[in-house]
């Protein structure tokens, strides 16, 4: 079966072809970074305006990457939520055109179901495990019991870890996106230099919360103003801290809910050090650690077209009157 998946839900426009849930055929991405630099975090009426120029070739270069047409397509899966709505319903109208026109079956697919099914396009990972989905707009756990059944364990109740990242380094100036450029910063500096707050929240939680280390920063920077050197030590010591919370509740998850398997996906589970110390604990805690390549971190539509597979699989197909949605947690299952 070949899925021709769409990803529009913030600010990259996105077109894969899938075969089988798992084999990536091509997977197209533009970026809209150069737009939203100059503002430093996505603007959301730019975004949708930049999503409608690039929808149609970025899904041309998806069937040419592929060398398929849409004769070889047998089905269209798009985001249809979390996510922009001015965003969101560009991918959607496509979705719906193609499916309408050439007379395919037509999922909408869950942004954080697909975060999580990303790995699959690369190996194959047996059910039960703990997955993560840490982004710019999302840090959430849950337990994976199946492609299609995920049960939240705990999420963020302030900022998103990438949105930590960008809002660190935009103060300072190390412009958007942050993550990529505070942790080539952090290189060179002492990631025990300054003990920012770690927030467990209380003791059980598998909540999170990353807005009290930013305000952090910001009285550090102000009663400390830092030379080269110290921005550095900022940039290594902050990294530190937000790497210490994700690890030990993906640990604490796997622990308590007795698995032995973790996932980790979205654009922050691009971050070396968090990989690297999360092998690790695993290692120590024999729990095996997963991390999908940067690539299918980051916001794709590859993802999407292997999450689309499933939920066809499971006879699952939307109408043409789907709607996009902003808000659709994984809480309330995969119906909204
Ligand atoms: O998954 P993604 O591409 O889009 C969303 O769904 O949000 O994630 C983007 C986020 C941004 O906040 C970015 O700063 C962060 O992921 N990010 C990183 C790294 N690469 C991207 N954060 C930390 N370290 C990185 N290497
Ligand atoms: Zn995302």
């Amino acid at each position: 079966m070949i899925i021709l998946a769409i990803e529009s839900s913030c600010d990259d426009t996105g077109a894969a072809l899938i075969e089988d849930g798992k084999n990536i055929l091509s997977n197209c991405l533009s970026s809209q970074d150069e737009v939203h630099k100059w503002y430093g975090g996505v603007v959301p009426e730019l975004a949708s305006r930049r999503h409608l120029e690039s929808i149609v070739p970025v899904i041309r270069g998806a069937l040419d990457e592929a060398h398929k047409s849409l004769d070889d397509v047998n089905g269209v899966a798009v985001t249809r939520g979390p996510g922009l709505v001015g965003s969101l319903l560009v991918g959607i109208m496509a979705a719906k055109a193609i499916a309408y026109t050439k007379n395919l079956p037509l999922a909408g697919v869950n942004h954080l179901m697909g975060h999580l099914l990303a790995i699959f396009a690369e190996q194959e990972v047996a059910f039960p495990f703990i997955g993560m989905v840490a982004s710019g707009g999302h840090t959430s756990l849950y337990l994976a019991e199946g492609f299609t059944v995920f049960h939240p364990l705990g999420k963020t109740r302030d900022d998103a870890a990438g949105e930590a990242f960008d809002k660190v380094a935009k103060y300072l100036g190390l412009g958007y996106p942050g993550g990529v450029a505070i942790e080539q910063l952090a290189r060179h500096g002492d990631p025990n230099a300054i003990p920012f707050p770690r927030a467990y929240m209380a003791k059980d939680s598998l909540d999170f919360s990353f807005s009290g280390i930013k305000t952090a920063v910001v009285n550090h920077v102000r009663a400390h103003p830092p030379s080269n050197d110290g921005m550095a030590d900022i940039a290594a010591s902050f990294q530190e801290a937000v790497v210490d919370v994700l690890v030990d509740k993906i640990i604490w998850a796997a622990q308590r809910h007795k698995v032995d398997k973790a996932v980790v996906a979205g654009g922050v589970a691009s971050n070396n050090r968090l990989r690297e110390r999360l092998q690790q604990r695993g290692e120590e805690t024999g729990i095996q650690t997963y991390f999908p390549s940067p690539y299918l971190c980051r916001d794709n539509a590859a993802m999407i077209g292997v999450a689309g597979y499933h939920l066809f699989n499971e006879g699952r197909k939307d109408g043409l009157d789907m709607s996009a949605l902003s808000r659709w947690p994984l809480e309330k299952g995969l119906n909204p």
